[in-house]
C-alpha cells in the first residue's frame, strides 16, 4: 500500500549535523523516494496549525519555542507503509525509552528535542502535508 507522510527533521537535528545521517537512513528503505523537501525556520502560525492538538499541554509552548529556534527540514516521503515505517525508522517519543537502532534511540535523550516528527495516520499525513507543502496536490 503506497502512501506519503511529512517529516520533520527537527532544529537539535539539524544543528547537530544530523540531516544527512537522518535522510540516509530513509533514502536507504527500498522503494521509497522523497518527493519534496525544505529548509526553512518555522513561524509560530505554522507550529500553531502543526501542534493543534496540543495546545493547553504543560510542553506545548516550550515545544514552540524550541521548534522555531532555527532550521527545520520538511520531506515528504512517499512508499510502500511509509506512515508506519518513518515511526518505526524514529522509536518512541521519549529517546531514552527507543530502542538502539532507532533515531531518537541512537541520538537522542530530550523528549522534546527528539529530532524527528512523522505523521501518525493517513489524516494527519494529507493534513500536515497542506501546512507545510500547500503546493503540493
Ligand atoms: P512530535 O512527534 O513532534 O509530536 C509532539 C511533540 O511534542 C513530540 O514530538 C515532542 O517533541 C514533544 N513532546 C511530546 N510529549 C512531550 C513531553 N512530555 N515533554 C516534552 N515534549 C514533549
Amino acid at each position: 500500500m503506497s502512501q506519503r507522510t511529512l517529516v520533520l527533521l527537527k532544529p537539535d537535528a539539524v544543528q547537530r549535523g544530523l540531516v544527512g545521517e537522518i535522510i540516509g537512513r530513509i533514502e536507504r528503505k527500498a522503494g521509497w523516494t522523497i518527493s519534496a523537501l525544505e529548509l526553512r525556520t518555522l513561524d509560530r502560525a505554522v507550529l500553531e496549525q502543526h501542534y493543534a492538538e496540543h495546545v493547553g499541554r504543560d510542553f506545548y509552548e516550550p515545544l514552540v519555542t524550541f521548534m522555531s529556534s532555527g532550521p527545520v527540514v520538511s520531506l515528504v516521503v512517499e512508499g510502500e507503509r511509509v506512515i508506519e515505517g518513518v515511526r518505526q525508522l524514529a522509536g518512541p517519543t521519549d529517546p531514552i525509552k527507543a530502542p538502539s537502532g532507532s533515531i531518537r534511540g541512537d541520538f537522542g535523550t530530550i523528549t522534546r528535542e527528539n529530532l524527528i516528527h512523522a505523521s501518525d495516520s493517513e489524516e494527519s499525513a494529507e493534513r500536515e502535508i497542506k501546512i507545510f507543502f500547500p503546493g503540493l496536490s
